[in-house]
């Protein structure tokens, strides 16, 4: 099966933390540039269909617990970025796709390349 390649943006205008929706026939691909990577996914929350890639991307949320055991609040985690369906709230790990509180639902996954200056997803 051969592969096709569709355009998503020149290098220059795809700054980090941001991120680019692509028509595919009947549907769309979000596509992330973050943490010096790229990352494509179909733009259906595994949910209830809900345009997940439009949601927010943020930091993972994190308990911070002392030693003794005591509660310190939260903070979050820069290294795991979080796509947050707009829907329902349902979040999604950027790096794999999978949903964080449940990994067995997932994003489709697509491969990004990189021609020179000029960024694609392959489909
Ligand atoms: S449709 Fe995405 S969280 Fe419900």
């Amino acid at each position: 099966m051969t592969q096709k390649e569709i355009f998503v943006a020149h290098r220059s205008e795809f700054k980090e933390r941001e991120r680019k929706i692509v028509p595919h026939g009947n549907t769309e691909i979000g596509v992330y540039r973050a943490n010096g990577k790229l990352y494509a996914y179909q733009n259906l929350c595994a949910h209830q269909g809900g345009p997940a890639c439009e949601g927010l991307l943020m930091p993972k949320v994190e308990e911070v617990i002392a030693r003794d055991q005591t509660y310190q609040g939260q903070k979050f985690n820069y290294e795991e970025l979080h796509i947050v369906c707009p829907w329902h709230g349902w979040e999604y790990d950027l790096q794999t796709g999978e949903m964080v509180a449940d990994r067995k639902f997932r994003l489709k996954k697509y491969e990004v390349v990189e021609r020179g200056e000029d960024i694609y997803v392959l489909v």
